[in-house]
């Protein structure tokens, strides 16, 4: 069974995606980026043409009184001129840049006691994200607007998480519609995120669904997947209160982890299931590992695994028919 390009060369189209955040689309493609080993700079991954969100990782210290990040070899703060430049790179093509709490749990400390503690954590993250924050608190970014945040939560605690994404929005109310994300794992429920998830006040954007790490329901496992699928299609349309969140496939780019699938089973396992309203595009953890993974499950055409989902996305392989079907 295999592919046959109908068109020329694959290749070719490549070159003439052009990316640009768009939240009623279907394509869209988020990276994970900022914890990369030996990863190229933000700017790289904006200039590539086949990434629409860059989601940095990670703020990995949150409470009431303290903020720290880790944004690997890219910047050794306190301040992070070189990833501030190219958030305007990238924000200037029409990319959005989220920023991302959480993380492993055991490279940092995060997590809030009460409402309160959400409260005074969304006014410290406002202090430092945004140019219009307290002038005394030191900016990482610069004068640069950050456009989201991101709770990649892994140890259980989401006390506070709905009063501080609620108290996030109304203080950069002023300044942007702030783009609000959560990304938890695929069993169901989640424990990590799930009460910020259904929150009708929050009106969480974007949900980034691991569908990875977790045998019974990721993409490498079909009726695993095939079965969580409806499950969370049923959680997307019937049980969350937030009525325009999109949730985006998430899924492992490294090669070498165990539940990494090629691009020709992404668009195998995805037929029939990207048409459906809440499906808004694909995220990847993580930029540097989508870039070094090559993939050739598609006609044997080389590609990289970012190019891969975005061309799947953009239904190129659609035009591809299996030579038994000729
Ligand atoms: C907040 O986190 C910092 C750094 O981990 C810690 O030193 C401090 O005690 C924490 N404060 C509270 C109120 O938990
Ligand atoms: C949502 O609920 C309706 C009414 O119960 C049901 O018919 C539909 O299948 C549900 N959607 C999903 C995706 O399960
Ligand atoms: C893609 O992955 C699937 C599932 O692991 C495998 O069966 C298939 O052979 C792979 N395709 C290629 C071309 O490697």
């Amino acid at each position: 069974m295999q592919l046959i390009p109908i068109l020329s060369t694959l290749t070719l189209l490549f070159s003439t995606s052009l990316a640009a955040y768009d939240a009623n689309s279907k394509n869209n493609v988020a990276v994970y980026w900022g914890q990369g080993s030996n990863q190229e700079s933000l700017g790289y991954y904006c200039e590539r043409g086949d990434v629409d969100i860059v989601v940095i990782s990670f703020i990995n210290y949150l409470n009431s009184t303290y903020v720290g990040f880790n944004f690997g070899n890219a910047c050794w703060g306190p301040e992070c001129p070189l990833i501030a430049a190219d958030i305007k790179k990238c924000q200037a093509l029409g990319i959005k840049v989220s920023l991302s709490i959480g993380g492993d749990e055991r490279l940092g400390d995060y997590g809030c006691t009460s409402d309160a503690d959400g409260e005074a954590a969304a006014q410290m993250l406002y202090d430092m994200f945004s140019p219009n924050g307290n002038p005394k608190v030191t900016k990482p970014f610069g004068d640069v607007t950050i456009d989201g945040f991101d709770l990649d939560i892994e140890n259980f605690n989401q006390k506070g998480q709905i009063a501080m994404f609620k108290k996030l929005r109304k203080l950069f109310a002023k300044e942007k519609t702030l783009i609000l994300s959560a990304c938890p794992q695929c069993p169901y429920p989640d424990s990590n995120v799930n009460d910020v998830m259904v929150d009708e006040e929050v009106q969480l954007d974007l949900v980034f669904m691991q569908f990875y790490s977790n045998a019974g329901c990721s993409m490498n496992n079909k009726d695993g997947f095939a079965n969580s699928w409806k499950t969370w299609a049923n959680f997307m349309e019937n049980v969350t209160n937030s009525k325009d969140m999109k949730m985006y496939v998430t899924l492992q780019a490294s090669k070498s982890n165990e539940y990494h699938t090629n691009v020709s089973w992404v668009n195998e396992q995805l037929k029939g299931k990207m048409s459906d309203s809440f499906f808004g595009g694909i995220g990847l953890w993580d930029a540097t590992v989508a870039t070094e993974c090559t993939d050739t499950s598609i006609s044997g055409v080389s590609q990289n695994y970012i190019q891969g989902m975005k061309n799947l996305l953009s239904g190129v392989y659609s035009s591809l028919v299996k030579r038994d079907e000729l």
